[in-house]
């Protein structure tokens, strides 16, 4: 079954998709405050510094929370122009100079920052907060340089915080090791190097990950090389800063090697429904039972992926936009069968590689975004069959 929306994303790509995102992005407001700890993980009366060149524009862009108090390890903070997604929540930030920030109305100051604008050191002079944070998530020799200087230059944090927050502070995740494992190999699978499965692939390994690839297609590997130039082109624009190291995309001979090792596992085959069962049961024959399984489906929901499927919970729609290596939405459908730890894993993951995941509350055919974008659809044919515009004119007014 191939949906509305996979034809009008063809026939009219990036605009409309490009208006729904405007749309997304002009209701963003600020939610949510920052997070942080009751006590303080600092003595307020010792002194501490901020790294005076350190500054928003710096910071800008994707961050993943490698160790800290007071947010969880793993989240995703995304610093824009004036506004900073920290997990699900929006926050003003402001720049008040000298490496310090106002973020939700609470001053936050960046004790380090490397050179390369990839590894920070953060928190709050209450110490109700404090994180490190890198462009990868890696914990890395400037991870641990950070967590030296949050620990021993500044005596502030680390092994002297750990004490305090034992004592004091058991809830605290001060120093817990991230969840989810970012000291290990990033490995995703992607099954169908189509349209969007090539998108996935790039996007993954232009964020760092390793990507085992299988499309039975013989023109497969040169399909991939064309998607993968237009993506390494496209996506670093978006990106003020250095991209991560570029992962590795080896194409597999079989879903079983693909997916072994496979933390994440996007299935995007052709849509029919047979199809999409068989394949995703060879994937659960073959993958880790703590792998997500999403699958790219425009018109299926959740319930009808699943049936027949041995681990049905692992399988969740993570339902993308074409191009899938530069729109960041993605729809991640759980439906009411899947386990919430594969749906978290999932959203970290998508937030790993530059996305936004909507949760999408309820099982509806062909899920929020191209119901929407079926509505201008069927507004679009009429113009032109009633003469009012044409395709052309249409598309300039929604460009
Ligand atoms: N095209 C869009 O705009 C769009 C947007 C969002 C989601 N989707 C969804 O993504 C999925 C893929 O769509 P597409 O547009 O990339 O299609 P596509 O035809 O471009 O790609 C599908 C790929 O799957 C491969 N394939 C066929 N059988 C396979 C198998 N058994 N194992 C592995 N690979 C196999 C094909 O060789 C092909 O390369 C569909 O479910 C579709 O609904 C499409």
């Amino acid at each position: 079954m191939n949906t509305t929306k996979d034809a009008i994303g063809r026939a009219f790509g990036l605009p409309i998709a490009a208006a729904l995102l405007l749309i997304a992005t002009a209701c963003t407001q600020e939610t949510g405050n920052l997070p942080g700890v009751s006590g303080s993980v600092r003595d307020p009366s010792s002194q501490i510094a901020s790294q005076i060149d350190a500054s928003l524009h710096r910071l800008k862009g994707r961050w993943i929370v490698t160790e800290a108090t007071g947010v969880q390890p793993g989240t995703s903070i995304v610093f824009g122009a004036g506004v900073v997604q920290i997990g699900p929540d929006t926050l003003m930030v402001k720049d008040l100079g000298q490496g310090r920030l106002q973020i939700g109305g609470k001053e936050v100051w960046v004790h380090w920052l490397d050179a390369d604008n990839r590894t920070a050191a953060l928190g709050a002079p209450d110490g109700k907060v404090a994180w490190i944070m890198d462009r990868t998530g890696a914990r890395n020799e400037r991870h641990y340089a950070a967590r030296e200087i949050l620990a021993c230059a500044t005596s502030l944090f680390g092994a002297d915080m750990r004490e305090r927050s034992q004592l004091h502070l058991p809830q605290s995740t001060i120093l817990e090791p991230v969840k989810g494992g970012t000291d290990m190999r990033k490995i995703a699978a992607v099954i169908g190097g189509g349209v969007i499965g090539g998108g996935w692939a790039a996007r993954f390994a232009l964020m760092g990950w390793d990507v085992n690839l299988y499309d039975p297609d013989p023109d497969a590997e040169r399909k991939m090389a064309e998607v993968l130039r237009g993506a390494e082109r496209a996506l670093p624009m978006l990106y003020e800063v250095p991209m991560p190291e570029r992962g590795t995309i080896t194409h597999c001979k079989t879903i079983s090697d693909a997916v072994a090792g496979a933390v994440y596992i996007q299935e995007s085959v052709p849509e029919r429904l047979e199809l999409k069962h068989s394949v995703l049961t060879e994937i659960q024959a073959a993958c880790s039972t703590q792998a997500v399984i999403g699958s790219s489906t425009s018109g299926f929901k959740p319930t009808q992926l699943r049936e027949g499927a041995s681990r049905p919970g692992q399988i969740v729609v993570t339902h993308p936009f074409n191009p899938v290596y530069l729109l960041p939405l993605v729809e991640l459908v759980p439906g009411d069968g899947a386990e919430p730890a594969f749906v978290e894993t999932a959203q970290r993951v998508l937030r790993e590689i530059g996305m936004y995941p909507l949760l999408v509350r309820a099982e509806i055919d062909a899920h929020i975004a191209d119901r929407l974008l079926e509505a201008v659809w069927r507004e679009a044919l009429w113009l032109v069959k009633d003469g009012v515009a044409t395709t052309e004119e249409i598309d300039n007014a929604i460009r």
